[in-house]
């Protein structure tokens, strides 16, 4: 069977490696775009050696992404488009880069994918869109002009989300927070999960901002994964059999939400360093609870997260 080449902007982040990896070892070619230079693309060491992966370094917002993509490995039918400023506290600082990133880019990206009459359009949105809605769980049709936003980031993301739903072509899977091997640690604005594994396999002190009560409805990479090929038509949906492409919005989370103190007691029991949680004034802007509400998703396509908080907090420490 022929497999359709697939476009993965922002591969050699972390969730995008992920998908390339796995869009890979289904046999599918893959063109990956990335801003990072190749020797810097260390998420792609595997995808690399093979033969399938062209790798193309480019910035996002340079035209014609699609034609220069098509033109490595023929007609590209499945665009997942990753790429992104992905820090919310970078895009206070930098509000035009942001919406010409996240948004002005995904417009071009959208209309050269109509244009080429591709098969799937798949956008990563995100819970930044609800800003911070108290009203739990946090349901599509939550987000609105009104409702959001507290940072350009979440503005940027909630407009692509729109250009999904109002152009009748492409999902907008709106991912809460996602967690696993890869997730860069290393910044001030890293991941929460991220961070304090690294901080407690290194026996540091963990920090919470605030009381620790802040909840967040945490989601590991693969799950994350395999909603994007259901939704992209490429693994059928598990309810109905059936693999076809989706078209519009969709929160993708587990549903359920722990605590970040939670979360750093278990960090430090598990890594037996025995380090310290230590608790500092709550970071400006911060939303206390955010959970999805993963009914819309789920009555389309059957999905459900799978791996248990706790399996993909041990996945994560193994890997560091
Ligand atoms: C996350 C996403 C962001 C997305 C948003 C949507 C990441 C890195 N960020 O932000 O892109 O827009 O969800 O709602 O995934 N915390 C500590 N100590 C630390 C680090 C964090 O206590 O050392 C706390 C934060 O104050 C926050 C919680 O942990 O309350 C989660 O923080 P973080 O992982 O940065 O994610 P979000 O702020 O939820």
């Amino acid at each position: 069977q022929t497999r359709h080449a697939c476009l993965v902007t922002g591969c050699a982040g972390f969730v995008g490696s992920h998908l390339t990896d796995s869009l890979l070892a289904m046999g599918y070619p893959v063109v990956g775009v990335d801003i990072r230079p190749r020797n810097e693309a260390h998420n792609l060491s595997g995808a690399f050696g093979n033969p399938l992966f062209h790798y193309l370094e480019r910035d996002i917002t340079h035209h014609e992404v699609l034609a220069s993509a098509s033109a490595l490995c023929g007609d590209i039918r499945y665009i997942f488009h990753l790429a992104a400023v992905v820090m919310v506290a970078f895009s206070m600082e930098h509000p035009e880069l942001t919406m010409a990133t996240n948004y002005t880019a995904t417009k071009a990206l959208h209309e050269e994918a109509v244009q080429a009459g591709a098969k799937a359009f798949l956008f990563a949105g995100s819970a930044a869109e609800y800003g911070d809605d108290p009203r739990l769980p946090l349901k599509e049709e939550y987000a609105t002009d009104a409702t959001i936003h507290n940072s350009p980031y979440g503005r940027s993301k909630y407009l692509s989300s729109s250009l999904m739903q109002n152009s009748g072509v492409g999902c907008s899977l709106r991912f809460f927070n996602i967690f696993g091997p890869r997730q860069d640690p290393s910044s001030p604005y890293s991941g929460v999960v991220s961070k304090f594994i690294t901080q407690a396999v290194d026996g540091k002190d963990l920090t919470i901002f605030g009381d620790g009560g802040q909840t967040r409805d945490f989601i590991y990479v693969s799950d994350v994964v395999q909603s994007y090929l259901i939704a992209a038509g490429i693994v059928p949906a598990p309810s109905t059999g059936v693999a076809a492409p989706l078209s519009g919005i969709y929160n993708v989370g587990t549903g359920n939400s722990i605590s970040v103190r939670e979360l750093a007691d278990q960090v430090v029991a598990n890594t037996g360093k025995g380090s310290n949680v230590l608790f500092a004034t709550p970071r400006a802007g911060d939303i206390y609870h955010s959970r999805a509400d993963v009914s819309r998703f789920n009555s389309c396509t059957g999905f459900q997260a799978v791996v248990p908080f706790a399996e993909g907090l041990d996945r994560t420490i193994s890997w560091m």
